[in-house]
């Protein structure tokens, strides 16, 4: 035995103190950061200079939770909270997360029944199946949103919630909907990856239903690059998807405490937002009046500048002022002629497009959804078919919602910017003007 006192016995300590923990993410990550925006070669000469003169530079913590610094993620969801109006707010990395964490939350799995609309994108439905559920699709309507007359219809006693998806920044019928879910006990996720920011009779999109599910990818509303949100007002709804998004609860508040009841502690994934989206989404979502208020005024002036023609019909909107207006959506009364508007209009320099045409894929209807009209499987578990008797699947074809493909064929999309000047506007409205009257004569 040696003669050296150990330092649990008052000898000195080996270890007397480890030296600073280094800064992991420093001026090289952040000019890194910088060099996606597009400075002038002498600016960005300066900012290095000026980042490289710090000495002390503390980089950022980059992770929600222990962090030392406030954390950007949390003040994102409290500034949700404030354009939304629910009591719980929670990040995740995108809509995708967003609805399986909401379906995981609600105890959507093998054997239920999840509706959802023909027309969206395919992430809504595809999540479904990954949530081990089984997908009903339904018809929209002329709001290009849910018909809730087929979502009566379509309800069974498998159905474990009902999907509602404010399409191309239009609100859904919030009202219809929320009385068939109510009247049946089915919980609704609105989906509301295409607008944020939007309202249904006053309230916000996103608070209406059980849960809400937002989008920050890049081509949306406000963006964080990748990055979403799920809103809710309900306190077991959000601790239970805080703990599908986050691995069953490694890093809840009070992470080592049990169960509080049965459904509290279960396997999830990791879809955490990272700080660095949440600085982005923070600083769009204080951005998000002025943006929402373009959007509206570009759109209000290009659809009242265009003339009244027998055979055009605009997009029925279920509630014009909670409309987010980025887009203005016409019928025509033939899918020949509509691919005709579209492309005179595009010659014309119209930021307009069609929906639907057979010829070209899209995954935002659902005749292109292979994965689930041919009920694709991951693994040979079969799910999430095989959790159902097969006679009693939906029958999936690519014709099934006819009235949702004679709606989308017969569409004429005009992109709305929130940047553009009222010159813009004008010109917009005068090319439409134009391949119409020369059309309709
Ligand atoms: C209606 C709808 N739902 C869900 C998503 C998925 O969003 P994310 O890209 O954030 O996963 C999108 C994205 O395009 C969408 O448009």
């Amino acid at each position: 035995m040696s003669a050296e006192k150990l330092a649990i016995d008052g000898g000195p300590r080996a270890v007397p103190e480890l030296g600073p923990f280094p800064t992991k993410i420093g001026a090289e990550e952040l000019l890194e950061i910088l060099d996606m925006w597009e400075f002038s070669p002498e600016s960005r000469a300066k900012i290095r200079q000026l980042i490289e003169r710090e000495a002390n530079l503390k980089g950022p913590h980059l992770f929600k939770y222990y962090n030392p610094k406030p954390s950007k993620v949390a003040a994102a969801e409290k500034a949700m909270l404030d354009l939304v109006g629910t009591k719980y707010c929670l990040a995740v990395n995108s809509c995708t997360s967003a609805l399986v964490a909401s379906y995981r939350a609600l105890g959507v799995g093998a054997g239920d029944e999840v509706i959802v609309p023909a027309y969206t994108f395919f992430a809504t439905s595809a999540t479904v199946a990954s949530s081990n559920a089984i997908p009903v699709i339904v018809e929209v309507d002329e709001t290009l949103c849910l018909d809730p007359e087929a979502i009566d219809r379509a309800i069974t006693k498998r159905t474990k919630a009902i999907v509602p998806v404010h399409m191309r920044g239009a609100p859904a019928q919030m009202d219809a909907i929320m009385d068939i879910a109510n009247k049946k006990g089915i919980p609704v996720v609105e989906d509301v990856a295409q607008a944020a920011g939007g309202s249904f009779g006053g309230k916000p999109l996103g608070s209406i239903g059980t849960m809400g599910c937002f989008s920050f990818d890049y081509y949306k509303i406000i963006v964080s690059g990748e990055g979403g949100f799920i809103t809710t007002d309900d306190e077991w709804l959000y601790t239970r998807a805080q703990s599908w998004h986050d691995c069953a609860a490694c890093w809840r508040p009070d992470r080592f405490a049990k169960e509080r009841r049965e459904g509290e502690l279960f396997c999830g994934e990791n879809y955490r937002m990272s700080e660095l989206e949440g600085a982005v989404a923070l600083a769009q979502i204080r951005r998000s009046d002025e943006v929402l208020a373009g959007y509206r005024r570009a759109k209000m002036q290009i659809k009242n500048a265009i003339e009244t023609f027998p055979c055009l019909s605009f997009r029925r909107l279920t509630d014009e002022a909670g409309d987010t207006g980025i887009s203005l959506v016409m019928f025509l009364p033939d899918a020949d002629a509509t691919r005709a508007a579209i492309k005179y209009l595009q010659a014309e320099g119209v930021p307009a497009g069609g929906i639907y045409d057979s010829k070209i894929r899209d995954w935002h209807i659902f005749s292109y959804w292979e994965h689930i009209l041919h009920k694709k499987t991951v693994a040979s578990d079969g799910l999430p078919w095989s959790a159902v008797p097969a006679d009693e699947l939906p029958k999936y074809s690519r014709d099934m919602c006819p009235r949702t493909l004679d709606l989308l064929s017969r569409a004429i999309m005009v992109d709305v910017g929130y940047h553009y000047s009222g010159r813009d506007c004008a010109a917009i409205a005068s090319g439409i003007n134009k391949v119409l009257r020369t059309m309709l004569k």
